[in-house]
């Protein structure tokens, strides 16, 4: 890896843009803003490009890419939109809902974007400037959560920096993520849903969109083969519902659990999302053995939190 450093340019900036699809036509990575996370960029039909950012992670090849993007119309170029995932699309994009859908054949994504799979996971991210950027380009981007494989996801430009820029030319800048964890991935299967990352769009509300059940991701079959159990690790341990804080240990709370810092002190789910990755990264700074983290209520964004702490919990293991 060299020494460089990616510059940090606003993605509102036209010319900032234009020179990220320069980068992107080239092959280039680039890192970009959605409300979810910072994505680590690539055009999805250019192989070497998309081979780039696994590279750059140090991610597994068995772990499929999310294709990004402008709208629904771009999609339907590489998916079958099932009349339940059209449904999904004009109720939450642009939104932070990725659908896995039939991948068509005959179109030109890079085998190493799915994995091998015959699906295709798209999503149209709600930041504007960036579904300009894909708009500008005129096909889909592949992008992982811009952070090394197994680490915290990024939820400002600088944490991207810090994580991969002497890997990357440009990080586009979109301030602080309004979501701030990962998008939901649903499987859109015959009459049901399939649920294999709890996000902000909760189960309840794809139901009510569809009239369709959501049912739990499967263990025992590889939908998603990149939620390996440890994914999103700190440096230091991580010991759940905690309600007070034990010898050396750094105490992040909730609600009526004050802790060192606080996820949301009145007690607010989603401003607790916002902040999750924020103050992992904090915590993880103070250099300390164990980070404990106050319980959060397993309800709505709540699920989406948990699922995010047990992974960063869990032991590691190689492949995070
Ligand atoms: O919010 C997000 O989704 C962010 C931003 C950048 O859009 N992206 C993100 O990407 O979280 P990543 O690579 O960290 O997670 C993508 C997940 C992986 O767990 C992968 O296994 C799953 O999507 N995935 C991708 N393609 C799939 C497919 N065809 N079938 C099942 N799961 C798939
Ligand atoms: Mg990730």
């Amino acid at each position: 890896m060299g020494n460089t450093i990616a510059d940090i340019e606003t993605i509102d900036d036209a010319g900032a843009r234009a020179r990220a699809v320069k980068i992107l036509r080239a092959g280039g990575l680039v890192a970009i803003p959605t409300e979810t996370v910072y994505g680590l960029a690539a055009d999805a039909t250019n192989p070497a490009a998309v081979a780039a950012i696994y590279a750059a992670k140090g991610r597994p090849a068995h772990n499929p890419l999310i294709s990004h993007v402008a709208s629904p119309e771009m999609a339907a170029r590489y998916v079958t939109v099932s009349p339940a995932a059209r449904t999904l699309m004009e109720r939450f994009w642009p939104g932070p809902l990725t659908l896995v859908l039939p991948r068509r054949e005959d179109v030109p994504i890079a085998a190493a974007v799915t994995a091998g799979l015959d699906t295709l996971a798209v999503r149209c991210p709600a930041l504007e400037p960036t579904r300009q950027l894909i708009e500008a380009l005129d096909r889909p981007l592949a992008a992982p959560s811009a952070n090394p494989s197994g680490k915290l996801s990024p939820t400002t430009a600088k944490d991207v920096q810090a994580g991969l820029g002497d890997r990357i030319p440009l990080i586009l800048d979109g301030g602080p993520a309004r979501v701030g964890i990962e998008s939901t991935i649903v499987g859109v299967e015959d009459g049901a849903l399939r649920l294999l990352r709890p996000g902000s769009v909760v189960a309840d509300d794809l139901t009510a969109a569809t009239g369709l059940a959501v049912l739990d991701r499967d263990d025992s079959r590889i939908t998603a083969p990149g939620q390996l159990v440890s994914h999103y690790a700190p440096n230091a341990h991580v010991r759940l519902n905690a309600t007070t804080k034990h010898d050396g240990e750094i105490l992040i709370g909730f609600g009526t659990v004050k802790g060192d810092f606080s996820l949301s002190p009145k007690g607010d789910l989603e401003e607790a999302a916002r902040m999750l990755f924020t103050y992992l990264r904090q915590a993880d700074e103070a250099g300390v053995g164990t980070i404990a983290v106050a319980p959060i209520p397993e309800a709505g964004i709540g699920i989406a939190i948990n699922d995010r702490l047990r992974r960063a919990a869990a032991p590691r293991d190689s492949e995070a």
